[in-house]
């Protein structure tokens, strides 16, 4: 008999996964489909990817993305319109053909590109993505402004953050717009976050909703904290998303293991079973869980530039339900 689907077990919000052009086929498609109801492109939807150069735009590997989930009834976050990282070289390029320094022209220049970069993408799209990271990542809360000094930042200030969600509402007026980030747990990192949000939304800006991405780990952060995140945003009337979720055996450490431990996987497990709890315990403010992959062998913790398998999905590089799946899944669990 075939394992409990997780999309037909937690029936209180989507549930969704991040995946690539490569995990469309066999049984990675087959569990994808089983056991998610929404989609997350991991890259396929990012700028390096959609327009590489001015105008250029390809939208192979999104279109198969959007395909899949719309044969598998599934929902899709657009993820990013506007990020610091993965944003080809040639969009901080002024007129000359030189890195932009802050000036009016190359204000208007760089704002002009994002609103052709979000009338091209979110435009083609249309309520074929239902929700959007707009604009992610633009937090640092080492700022005594709460804000990351991105070259978006430095060249048109918060505007580059106003464009987004105007231009985004302008050509996908019905979708979720969504602002995304990490760590929005840890106190100060929220309070920025919530400070922005509740300045652009007075302002009119159509925020929808707060993105937390909850990289985890083992042992961070704690359910009381994730809680008064949760709690910090409810009184914005914001959606909130977790966007993506994965669980790292590691602490915040230098460790390294050959192989996943034991003991670290079933920590991992009561990691998830918390953090699922706590979700549901929240559905009525949480409107999708996304977790970031499907496997261990599909996620951006796997040897990278980390340089170690983190092993921090809810099935293993065999393609087989863990601990953790069961912990999340399984009511009697107690691993
Ligand atoms: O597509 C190229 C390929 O042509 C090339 O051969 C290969 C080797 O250089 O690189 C490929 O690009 C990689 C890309 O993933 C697609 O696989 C990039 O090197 C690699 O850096 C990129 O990593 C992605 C990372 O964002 C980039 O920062 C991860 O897959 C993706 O999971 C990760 O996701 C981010 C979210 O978007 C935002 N939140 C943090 C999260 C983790 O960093």
């Amino acid at each position: 008999t075939d394992i409990p689907s997780l999309k037909e077990v937690f029936t209180e919000f989507p549930l969704g996964v991040a995946l690539s052009p490569e995990s469309l086929y066999g049984e990675r498609a087959r569990l994808a489909a089983k056991h998610f109801n929404s989609v997350t492109p991991g890259n396929a939807l990012k700028w390096d990817a959609t327009e590489p150069r001015e105008g250029a735009f390809q939208f192979t590997d999104a279109d198969r993305i959007v395909q899949f989930a719309a044969e598998n009834g599934m929902a899709v976050r657009g993820h990013t319109l506007v990020w610091h990282q993965q944003t080809p070289d040639w969009v901080f390029r002024d007129a000359a053909g030189d890195v932009m320094t802050p000036t009016p022209e190359n204000k208007e220049l760089l704002l002009s590109r994002l609103e052709a970069h979000i009338r091209g993408v979110a435009g083609r799209y249309g309520d074929d993505i239902g929700v959007w990271d707009v604009v992610n990542e633009v937090i640092d809360e080492n700022q005594a402004d709460g804000m990351r000094r991105s070259m978006w930042y430095q060249i048109t200030g918060l505007d580059y953050i106003r464009t987004a969600f105007r231009v985004a509402h302008e050509v996908a007026p019905n979708a979720r717009l969504f602002i995304n980030d990490y760590n929005t747990n840890v106190p100060a990192k929220r309070d920025a976050l919530f400070g922005l949000v509740s300045q652009l939304r007075s302002e009119g800006v159509p925020i929808h909703g707060v993105g937390h991405q909850m990289h985890v780990n083992v042992e961070w952060p704690s359910v009381a904290e994730t809680e008064a995140m949760l709690q910090k945003f409810i009184p914005l009337g914001v959606e909130q998303q977790i966007t993506e979720l994965d669980v790292s055996i590691y602490t915040n450490s230098g460790e390294s293991f050959p192989t996943p431990p034991a003991d670290r996987l079933l920590a991992q497990a009561h990691k998830y079973r918390e953090m699922f709890g706590l979700f549901t315990e929240y559905a009525e403010h949480i409107t999708s869980v996304t977790v970031w992959g499907l496997d261990d062998d599909s996620t951006w913790l796997d040897g990278g530039s980390l340089g170690r398998d983190d092993a921090p999905m809810l099935f293993d590089d065999q393609l087989q339900a863990k601990s953790a799946y069961w912990a999340v899944v399984d009511p009697n669990w107690s691993g």
